[in-house]
């Protein structure tokens, strides 16, 4: 069996790592890798393990002969070329917010529901970066105890904004260091020594986009359609890495050590949790991990079987890259059924 599979979006930070981790866990009957991205970048080269792909334009033709597509372009080319490879035959794997909650499309994080990857009809939705790492490590919690609420507050690192906004950061810390103000362009403030309390845009609600996906996609995930979510969604002057603090309240009350034990024994979750020694997870410590760490884990002193936790992941990772590759082994282990 010879399988196909096409990188949509390849020069993207989302794209470039999902080609190594391609290259890293060469995945069951994958035989050739695929490059697509703008008419920009064709013919240029991305990394592919040891080796180099070369990138050809996206267009309608690209997807013949392809068994599999991990589209990391953003919704209008989801939109627009998602569907056209589903008919060809062609299970795409899209990373943007685009299906995410069409009723008829699977969200999929594999340590939580990978059952559901079933009921595809040709697209599969990765989550939001803030929300695959938040269910891996609820999902354990929902059920030692049940869940009646969560509350978030996201520290994002820039990389979530792709590469442009990679290169803001830099370009904008060096320049203050040197005296010299820079106006921002991928952000709406300056986010280089600052911190900005808004990702994406707003919405009636006064929460913004990045906090509903957050609420809707961890009820999509974990099967609570009515869970109570109230998210806050913050840009941080770090490259990699997303970091949440959250606060929960179960249904059940469970101690704080056997919320370490049910984590430690989870899919996918390192605890990192010792306070005497200064232990607790870092974006620098989880960036290039596959593990999303928790540690911080205390009594909630606010509320009556309230837990909170600090957990921290690489999103273009766990948070993006890794999810869909995970989502593409479980499709290929079910064909070889
Ligand atoms: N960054 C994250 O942590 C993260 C996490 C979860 C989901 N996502 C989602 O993943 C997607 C990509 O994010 P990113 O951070 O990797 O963005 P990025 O670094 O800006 O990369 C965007 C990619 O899309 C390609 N692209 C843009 N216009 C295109 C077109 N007309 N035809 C074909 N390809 C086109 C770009 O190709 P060129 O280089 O040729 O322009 C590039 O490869 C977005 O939907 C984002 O919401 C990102």
């Amino acid at each position: 069996m010879s399988i196909v599979v096409a990188v949509v979006g390849a020069t993207g930070v989302v794209g470039r790592e999902m080609a190594s981790i391609l290259a890293e866990r060469q995945p069951a009957g994958m035989t050739t890798v695929v490059a697509l991205a703008s008419e920009r970048s064709s013919g240029s080269q991305i990394p592919f393990g040891n080796d180099t792909l070369t990138v050809s334009t996206l267009d309608d033709s690209s997807f013949d002969g392809v068994d599999y597509a991990l589209f990391s372009a953003g919704g209008a080319i989801a939109a627009q070329y998602a569907p056209v490879a589903a008919s060809k035959g062609c299970v795409v794997i899209d990373n943007s917010s685009y299906f995410r909650l069409d009723p008829s499309v699977p969200l999929v994080v594999p340590e939580v529901n990978p059952d559901a990857v079933h009921a595809h009809t040709g697209i599969i939705a990765n989550p939001n970066c803030s929300t695959a790492q938040l269910v891996v490590v609820l999902n354990p919690l929902l059920k030692a105890a049940g869940l009646k609420r969560v509350s978030v507050a996201t520290y994002q690192s820039v990389s979530g904004a792709g590469k442009s906004a990679l290169q803001e950061l830099e370009s904008q810390s060096r320049s203050n260091l040197n005296g010299v103000t820079q106006e921002p362009s991928v952000f709406s403030h300056p986010i280089a020594f600052n911190l900005i309390p808004q990702i994406d845009s707003f919405l009636d609600n006064g929460y913004t986009k990045e906090e509903m996906k957050v609420t809707n996609e961890t009820r999509k995930i974990l099967g609570c359609p009515t869970l109570p979510v109230a998210a806050t969604a913050v840009r941080v002057p770090v490259f990699i890495s997303h970091s949440e603090a959250v606060s929960i309240q179960t249904d059940q009350p469970i101690s704080v050590t056997e919320a370490r034990r049910v984590l430690e024994l989870a899919p996918g979750v390192v605890v990192m949790d010792d306070p005497s020694q200064q232990v607790y997870p870092t974006p620098r410590a989880l960036s290039g991990k596959d593990e999303v760490a928790v540690g911080r884990i205390r009594v909630d002193l606010s509320q009556e079987n309230g837990l909170c936790f600090w957990c921290v992941g690489d999103n273009l990772r766990k948070g993006a890259a890794l999810n869909a590759v995970q989502i593409l082994e479980l499709l290929l282990a079910n064909r070889h059924r």
